[in-house]
């Protein structure tokens, strides 16, 4: 929404393409907050060695510098639109501290960060007269001569095919937490876009890494913001010891998250867990700070897991939250096919290289987006609208018409559960050759199967079912490519941990993954990783 602002704002015919409401993106559930250095005792430079340490030395430090220093004008622009923000005690923005920073930057709206942020972006949209295609899945980018043309998408209310012809097209699909099956991530978190850019000849960068969150709840896998954290709530195992201190003496709970997930997994594997949980203990802050600052965890804790925070600590554990690789761009979001544009979590610039920090999700999505917004337009202003394939249409709409069609086939579903079982189980917190290989084995067995499945529901409106088996297609795309980086990558860095290389190794593998497509196959080639001011140390928390 917000690249679609920016170009809106410069008079450009924008449409946004969208298989949820838009307010029902999942940017609707961040809840912690977005960073940026706003005061005079911090300073973009301070966010961005953070930023670059908290990556583990992976993310481009052009583009991470970039993102740090636009972020005080985008959070002041944001606030000007009309999102609102917790305030401090002189009026400022709030900030509170988060995970891996070194200092409070992180601005937040209580704990319902993403969503104050939404609706403003919504309401821009409505401004800026942008149309609005709401319940379309995308079901293929169209792409000739290495130019993007457009896209073909199934409208779901009419059941129909429909082809948007356009000069430039930016995809802004988030991610693919609903690979795994505890995830924070809502049911529309299928990695769509990823799958769509590499087929279409887009390169992906970095999938090995995944960001497992440390404090989701016990059996839904809602997130439990690190703002609970940052206000000050300790994690304890099944002996109520504060076990953080044995893993980051100098930080404890407000670790990098790659750290705090592989800590809490360890004792959950050495026995110090409860039913599969530690836990998040927030009863020291008090009810009136609670409800203050994080009423919403408190309701979702006390409807979903039947515990009143007030009262008893929390049952969490780790669950998939992030991916931090995604369509390769430029700082502008460019991909190697002219007119075809990528921002947000499905893209990988890369400013979180093998971990994000929590608060930087929100803030890619403006700086990148409004980059990529920009981008677009001026690729607009210079280039003839290219024609768009004739046959692309048909041939969608007989790949459609087949599914449709098949007789007697699987059910999706049982791919589906396969699939997050697989991928939770073998290419998790921790990681190693044997249990990847036969993870990537599964993947590209439940791939044939899923050339079989058939609906039960053959009707036009709103078939649901025929979305689910177009989503599992791209979820298996995308498995593939993260089980396939992970296995490649012989060390252990940021969210990846492989027990049989558990040292990080920056001589032979300080370098992003890219995987292709050629001949239908998919390739792996290595870039090298952008460094220009700091240089690779020790990361210590
Ligand atoms: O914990 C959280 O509130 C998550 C924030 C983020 O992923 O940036």
């Amino acid at each position: 929404m917000r690249a679609a602002i920016e170009a809106a704002k410069g008079g450009y015919n924008v449409a946004v393409v969208t298989k949820v409401y838009p307010v029902r993106s999942h940017s609707v559930a961040a809840q912690g907050g977005i960073n940026a250095a706003l005061k005079e005792t911090d300073s973009p430079e301070a966010h961005m060695f953070d930023t670059v340490k908290g990556s583990d030395y992976l993310g481009d430090q052009d583009a991470i510098e970039i993102m740090c220093k636009e972020a005080p004008a985008d959070i002041l622009e944001l606030e000007k639109m009309g999102a609102i923000f917790s305030r401090d005690k002189s009026g400022g923005i709030a900030q509170r501290p988060f995970g891996g920073a070194d200092y409070p930057r992180t601005c937040y709206l209580a704990d319902r960060t993403g969503h104050g942020i939404l609706h403003v972006m919504y309401e821009q949209l409505l401004k800026y007269g942008v149309y609005l295609y709401d319940e379309w899945h995308v079901v293929k980018l169209v792409v000739k001569d290495n130019t993007a043309r457009g896209i073909i998408a199934v409208e779901y209310e009419a059941g129909k095919l429909h082809r948007l012809h356009s000069k430039a097209t930016i995809i802004a699909t988030g991610g693919y937490g609903r690979l795994y099956k505890t995830t924070t991530n809502a049911l529309s978190s299928t990695g769509d876009g990823m799958a769509l850019a590499l087929d279409a000849g887009a390169e992906l960068m970095d999938m090995e890494f995944v960001q497992f969150h440390p404090t989701v709840l016990k059996r839904t896998g809602i997130l439990m913001t690190e703002g609970a954290r940052g206000e000050g709530a300790y994690l304890l195992n099944a002996k109520g010891e504060r076990f953080m201190s044995k893993y980051a003496p100098k930080v404890l709970e407000l670790a990098s998250r790659d750290v705090v997930s592989r800590a809490e997994q360890t004792e959950l594997e050495e026995g110090r867990g409860i039913d599969g949980c530690v836990l998040l203990d927030l009863r020291h802050l008090g009810e009136k700070k609670i409800n203050e600052r994080l009423s919403q965890i408190r309701e979702l804790a006390v409807n979903f897991a039947g515990v009143d925070p007030v009262k008893d600590p929390v049952p969490v554990k780790p669950g998939a939250h992030y991916s931090m690789g995604g369509i390769k761009t430029d700082n502008d979001g460019a991909t190697r096919i002219k007119g075809l544009f990528a921002a947000g979590e499905c893209a990988c610039v890369s400013v979180h290289g093998a971990n994000r920090l929590g608060g930087n999700s929100l803030l890619e999505t403006i700086v990148f987006g409004r980059r990529a917004g920009k981008k677009a337009m001026d690729f607009s202003k210079g280039s003839p609208l290219s024609d768009f394939p004739v046959d692309s249409l048909m041939d969608a709409a007989h790949e459609v018409a087949n599914i449709v069609k098949r007789e007697n086939g699987e059910a999706q579903y049982i791919i589906r559960d396969e699939l997050n079982a697989v991928m939770e189980e073998n290419c998790g917190v921790f990681r190693n050759k044997e249990r990847l290989a036969r993870c990537l084995d599964k993947i590209r067995e439940l791939k044939q199967r899923h050339n079989g499945v058939s609906l039960s529901d053959k009707g036009e409106l709103f078939n649901n079912e025929l979305l689910s088996v177009l989503e599992l297609g791209q979820m298996l795309t995308v498995s593939e490519t993260i089980v396939l980086g992970a296995l490649n990558r012989e060390e252990s860095r940021g969210s990846h941990y492989r027990t049989d290389f558990p040292a990080r190794n920056d001589k032979d593998w300080l370098k992003h993954t890219v995987i292709y497509r050629e001949g239908g196959e998919l390739k792996i080639r290595y870039r090298d990783v952008k460094i220009t001011k700091f240089k690779p140390e020790e990361r210590k928390y």
